[in-house]
């Protein structure tokens, strides 16, 4: 008999800390879907821009600078990976340096086409590897990568929520000053898309919010 289950695209926005990873991966494991963390690639760009030298001020310079990062995919479990020219980037993408300046670096149109086919080109990437779908975290997944993704998710939090939960990471980042330049910028804004279901975790447990997350997918036909 044929197989039936669907491939799902599942889209998770929402600001800084607002709880994307930590759902995405427990759906990634509940559901078998390849994990893409798409705020790790602008990381790993910017990382890679300020050590060639360049500031987010300097647009003709990173646009020049792009086509030389080789970009690559590694599957390691069930996240998929970026590569630069065979580097895998660590823990270094969540410096104080890179979190002061990632946004920036976000907001230039040239980084932003940089990466939109390489985003889409993860569904391929989770089919080949026999994923049941894909969850895919970021700012602009549920309204410019993936529109027609089948879930949309959209999560908020208070801002003292979110402040706690990098606190407890253990992180130097400026939450708010990151918000405002990811909400504001004029390409690919961070906006709740119509028709995404957004979660207010501020309240919510993890476990809860992947309870309600989880229900909508079984209801599109994947299983635990
Ligand atoms: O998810 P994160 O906090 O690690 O993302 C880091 C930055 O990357 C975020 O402040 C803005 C940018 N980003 C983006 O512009 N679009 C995405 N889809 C994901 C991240």
């Amino acid at each position: 008999m044929a197989d039936t289950t669907p491939f799902l695209v599942i889209a998770i926005d929402g600001g800084a800390a607002s709880g994307k990873s930590s759902t995405s991966r427990a759906l990634s494991a509940r559901f078998n879907l390849m994990h893409v963390d798409t705020g790790s690639f602008y990381r790993a760009i910017t990382f890679k821009l300020l050590e060639a030298g360049l500031a987010p001020t300097d647009e003709a310079g990173v646009q020049a600078a792009l086509p030389r990062l080789a970009l690559g995919t590694r599957v390691d479990g069930r996240t998929a990976k970026m590569e630069i020219a065979g580097w895998t980037p660590g823990e270094e993408i969540r410096s104080a340096q890179v979190n002061e300046n990632v946004s920036r670096f976000a907001a230039i149109p040239a980084v932003r086409k940089f990466l939109l086919e390489y985003q889409r080109g993860q569904a391929a990437v989770a089919r080949a590897h026999r994923f049941a779908g894909l969850v895919m975290e970021g700012r602009d997944i549920g309204s410019v990568i993936f529109p027609d993704a089948d879930l949309r998710f959209f999560l908020e939090a208070s801002p003292e929520a979110r402040a706690g939960r990098r606190a407890a990471e253990g992180q130097v980042d400026q939450i708010h000053e990151r918000d405002k330049l990811d909400s504001t910028r004029k390409t690919a804004p961070l906006v709740c898309p119509a028709g995404a279901i957004a979660i207010d975790s501020t309240h919510l447990s993890l476990e809860q919010v992947v309870g309600k997350a989880s229900e909508l997918i079984r209801a599109k036909g994947l299983r635990d």
